[in-house]
C-alpha cells in the first residue's frame, strides 16, 4: 500500500509516450518561432560557425572554459586537425566572484591567463584565444556576443548586454598580454566541433552537465538572424539554449510541485526551468524535494537537509540500484536526514532517483529526437559531453532507448566527446582563421 501511495505522489514525474510527443511538438514549434525571430522560449542563436573541421586545422591556441564544473585555461596545439599538445590548468572561482560585480570576474579570468602564460614561459607571445562561455549570448559574429542572462551558479552584477569577448579582451590588454580573443563560443558548439573532428556524421552537440543544452547545424537560409554576409554559407551552427524551453509557459503541463520547489530555491528563479529538470546542478535538489514531499506525507522517515543531496548521489543511488545493494545509499541518507534510515527507506530513495533520472533522459531525448526528425539525414552522430552523461550509470542507455522510440526510422549514435571546450575551442579558432584567410 505504501508503494502505491508513493507512486501516486510521483505520478507527475512519470511521463507517458503521449506527453513526450506533445513536448516534441511544442519543441518543434518553438524552434521555428525562434529561428524566425518570433516570440519563443528558444533563443536559436546564430553562432556564426559555418563549417566543421576538415582535417587541415593547424596552430597553437589558448582556450578559456568558463561555465561548467571547472574553470580552466588551456594551451592547445593542432596539427592536421589532431590535438598534439594540451596543457591545462584549473582555477577556483570563489562565490564572491561568481556572485559579485562582473568586472571583478573578468579581471580574475585575465589574471588566470597571465598566471598560466607565466608558468608556460609564454607571457610575451602573440596568441589567439578561443573563449568558451557556457551561457546564453546574443552573438554578433564568431568573435563577439553579449550575455543575455546568467544561468546555473553564476549571477554577477552589471553584465547583461555586455560583450563578454570585448570585456575579456580589454582585461587581457590591460595586463599587457598579446592575446587576441579570436572566437567566442558556447560549450555545445565546442562539443559539436570537437565531435565532428572524430566523426564527420556529427551535426548535433549536446551538454548533459551542470546545465543542459544543444546545438546543431541548421540550413543557413532558415536562420533569420545574420549580422554579417553569409552568401556562401550553406549551414550554420545554431545554439538552441533549450535550458530555457518553456519559460514562456508553453510547458506548464509538465511542471510538478517538486519542480516549483527546486525553482523557487534556485539562484535564478523562473528562468531556465527546463534545465532544472535535467541539469546536474538540479537533479540532487529534485531528489531532495521529492523525498521531503514524501516525508511530509509520512511516506519517508525524515526531511533531508536542503543542499545535502547532489546529482552525484542520484548517480550513486542508481548505481546501487542496478547492483541490487543499498548500503551506501542508506549511509548518504543518514547524513542527509540526520538519522538512520531503514533498508526499505533506502530502496524508496533509489526508486525516486530512478524516476527523476528517467524523466531527465526522456526530456533530453525528446529534444534530440526532434532534431533528428527535422534533419532527416541517413545517419546522424550526436556528440555529447558533461558530467551527468559521463557519470550517471544509466543515462546513456536510457537516452538511446527513448531517442529510438521517439524518432523511429532515424539512425543515430551518441558519441561521448570529451573536452569539447578545450579541443573544440581550438578547432573553432582554427576554422575562424581559415575562413578569414579565404576572404582576404
Ligand atoms: C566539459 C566541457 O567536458 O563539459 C565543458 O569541456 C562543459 O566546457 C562541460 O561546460 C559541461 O559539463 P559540466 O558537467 O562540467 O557542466
Ligand atoms: C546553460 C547555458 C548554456 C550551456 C548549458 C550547458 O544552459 O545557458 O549556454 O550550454 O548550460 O553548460
Amino acid at each position: 500500500a505504501r508503494a502505491i501511495k508513493i507512486d501516486s505522489r510521483l505520478a507527475g514525474l512519470m511521463l507517458c509516450g503521449a506527453t513526450l510527443r506533445r513536448v516534441g511538438e511544442v519543441f518543434s514549434r518553438e524552434i521555428e518561432n525562434g529561428l524566425r525571430e518570433r516570440p519563443s522560449s528558444l533563443q536559436m542563436e546564430n553562432t556564426y560557425v559555418p563549417e566543421l573541421p576538415d582535417g587541415t586545422e593547424e596552430g597553437v591556441f589558448l582556450a578559456l572554459d568558463l561555465g561548467g564544473t571547472n574553470f580552466r585555461v588551456l594551451l592547445l596545439e593542432l596539427q592536421a586537425g589532431q590535438l598534439v599538445r594540451e596543457d591545462v590548468k584549473q582555477y577556483h572561482i570563489s562565490d564572491a566572484l561568481r556572485l559579485g560585480p562582473g568586472e571583478d570576474l573578468f579581471n580574475f579570468l585575465a589574471d588566470c591567463v597571465q598566471d598560466f602564460l607565466r608558468t608556460e614561459g609564454m607571457e610575451n607571445d602573440e596568441l589567439s584565444l578561443g573563449f568558451t562561455f557556457s551561457f546564453p549570448m546574443k552573438q554578433h559574429s564568431i568573435s563577439s556576443g553579449e550575455l543575455i542572462t546568467w544561468t546555473k551558479s553564476f549571477k554577477c552584477g552589471g553584465m547583461e548586454g555586455v560583450d563578454v569577448a570585448a570585456l575579456l579582451q580589454r582585461c587581457l590588454h590591460a595586463r599587457g598580454l598579446r592575446v587576441t580573443v579570436q572566437v567566442l563560443l558556447n560549450d555545445t558548439t565546442g562539443t559539436l566541433v570537437a565531435g565532428a573532428q572524430l566523426d564527420p556524421a556529427v551535426v548535433i552537440g549536446v551538454i548533459m552537465g551542470t546545465g543542459s543544452n544543444g546545438c546543431y547545424m541548421e540550413r543557413a537560409e532558415r536562420v533569420q538572424h545574420w549580422e554579417a554576409a553569409h552568401e556562401r554559407v550553406q549551414d550554420v551552427c545554431v545554439d538552441i539554449e533549450w535550458g530555457a524551453f518553456g519559460d514562456n509557459g508553453c510547458l506548464s503541463f509538465l511542471r510538478t510541485e517538486f519542480d516549483k520547489e527546486v525553482d523557487d530555491n534556485s539562484l535564478l528563479a523562473t528562468s531556465f526551468t527546463f534545465e532544472k529538470y535535467i541539469g546536474g546542478k538540479y537533479l540532487g535538489e529534485l531528489l531532495c524535494a521529492v523525498l521531503s514531499g514524501l516525508a511530509r506525507d509520512g511516506l519517508f522517515p525524515a526531511i533531508p537537509a536542503r543542499g545535502s543531496l547532489l546529482s552525484a548521489h542520484v548517480s550513486l543511488f542508481e548505481e546501487e540500484n542496478v547492483a541490487g545493494v543499498c548500503s551506501r545509499t542508506a549511509e548518504a541518507l543518514r547524513d542527509a536526514c540526520g538519522r538512520a534510515v531503514s533498508r526499505h527507506d533506502a530502496l524508496v530513495a533509489q526508486h525516486v532517483a530512478r524516476v527523476i533520472s528517467n524523466r531527465a533522459a526522456q526530456l533530453v531525448s525528446v529534444c534530440i529526437a526532434t532534431l533528428l526528425r527535422r534533419m532527416s539525414r541517413a545517419h546522424v552522430s550526436v556528440a555529447v559531453d558533461g558530467s551527468v552523461f559521463k557519470r550517471h550509470p544509466r543515462i546513456r542507455t536510457l537516452m538511446e532507448r527513448y531517442i529510438a522510440l521517439l524518432a523511429p526510422n532515424h539512425k543515430f549514435s551518441l558519441l561521448g566527446a570529451e573536452d569539447g571546450s578545450g579541443k573544440g575551442s581550438a578547432l573553432t579558432a582554427a576554422i575562424a582563421a581559415r575562413i578569414a584567410a579565404r576572404s582576404l
